[in-house]
């Protein structure tokens, strides 16, 4: 319903100025927010009762003859004010929007679809490597005893070879005996400990897993990292069979022309033990900054099954069966390597710098898309 039109008492250009001031002031006022276009195009437009029809009735017809023209002037700017209003109303975002989601012929929103993170990718492949070879994925906890990580590992209470692995502990652990002391596992070869206590050999088994330093994060250290475990005991497990195994490994996450050179070292848990290097994938061997001028990469640890720790996997079976002897190691010899899952990826793709893989930057992660 529309209102009364106010009486027009004075023709004179000041009053009607102030008139129609006061009418273009309430259509702008309307358009600021407009609901329903065609209401508003009645409200005003309409031919019998809308307000520039009942304006013409109400202040045209009674003016005096000198005002009729300064009147039928501004009454025809408001008209074309009116008109512009609603046109660029129109053309709103609201309304643009409104179009738009009606037009079939746009192409739809593209949502990129996730992918694996770069270390994923990588840990997925070296597992992959020896799931063809028959191994099987076994999981352990981060948060360890003592025993698991240390202990039963042959790293003994106090001794030198645990400050190789600088260890976040749990607080409030003092109380218990040291072998249940819970701590932040430093590497995933607690899960050989816990498999082989579990079952009895053949085992062959990878071990992908988040493991913790108190290393200070630089270019190539972070507190937090990743390894993947090896395990492979059965009869007859020699030396040849672990060098075997793991130069096919190199040569399917590196290339067939990678090389694999074995170099003497030393895990409380292995004997003899080995580091293993890899030719250097970015001079092909002749030496270059990446290889530090040597032609060679060191990628990973590994060794035969030290007797020692057959010793305690067999300790523990034989409180659930004291005739246990699945692990003499006169009749079971076995291997195990543990690798570092950030130094491969590093070297797959050539990153000099760890924190990379934890930035969370899009521009780093969209290369491995
Ligand atoms: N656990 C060792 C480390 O983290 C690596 C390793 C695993 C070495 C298995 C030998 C055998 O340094």
């Amino acid at each position: 319903m529309n209102e009364a039109i106010f009486p027009l008492l004075d023709y004179d250009e000041t009053s009607l100025d102030a008139a129609f001031i006061a009418l273009a002031e309430e259509v702008r006022s309307e358009i600021a927010s407009l609901q329903d276009r065609e209401a508003f195009r009645l409200r005003w437009l309409g031919r019998k009762q809308g307000r520039l029809k009942l304006i013409g009735d109400a202040w045209l017809k009674s003016a005096p003859a000198d005002a009729r023209k300064p009147l039928g002037i501004r009454f025809n700017q408001l008209k074309q004010q009116i008109e512009a209003a609603l046109a660029t109303a129109s053309a709103s975002p609201r309304a643009a929007e409104a179009k738009a989601s009606l037009d079939i012929t746009l192409p739809g929103t593209v949502r990129a679809p996730g992918i694996a993170h770069p270390l994923l990718k990588t840990m997925h492949e070296i597992v992959a490597v020896f799931h063809r070879l028959g191994y099987s994925t076994a999981l352990g906890p981060q948060v360890e005893s003592d025993f698991y990580n240390f202990e039963a590992l042959n790293f003994p209470p106090n001794h030198p070879a645990r400050d190789t692995q600088d260890t976040l502990l749990l607080a409030g652990q003092l109380a218990k005996p040291s072998r249940d002391r819970l701590l932040m596992r430093t590497h995933t070869s607690p899960v050989q400990v816990r498999t082989m206590i579990a079952q009895a050999p053949p085992i062959r088994i990878v071990v992908p897993g988040k493991v913790h330093r108190n290393d200070a994060a630089d270019a190539t250290h972070s507190p937090v990292f990743h390894q993947v475990e090896g395990l492979c005991v059965d009869t007859n497990i020699a030396f040849s069979d672990l060098k075997g195994t793991l130069d096919h490994a190199m040569k399917a996450l590196f290339g067939s022309n990678v090389k694999t050179r074995f170099f003497p070292s030393f895990f409380p848990f292995t004997e003899p033990s080995a580091d293993v290097q890899i030719s250097c994938i970015f001079c092909g061997g002749k030496g270059c900054r990446k290889c530090k001028h040597s032609g060679w990469i060191e990628l990973l640890g590994c060794g035969m099954v030290d007797p020692a720790v057959f010793a305690s996997v067999t300790a523990e079976r034989r409180k659930l069966d004291p005739a246990d002897d699945a692990y003499n190691p006169e009749r079971v010899t076995g291997f195990a390597f543990g690798m570092g899952v950030e130094r491969i990826a590093m070297v797959q793709h050539g990153i000099s710098d760890i924190g990379q893989f934890y930035s969370g930057d899009m521009r780093f992660l969209e290369q491995f898309a």
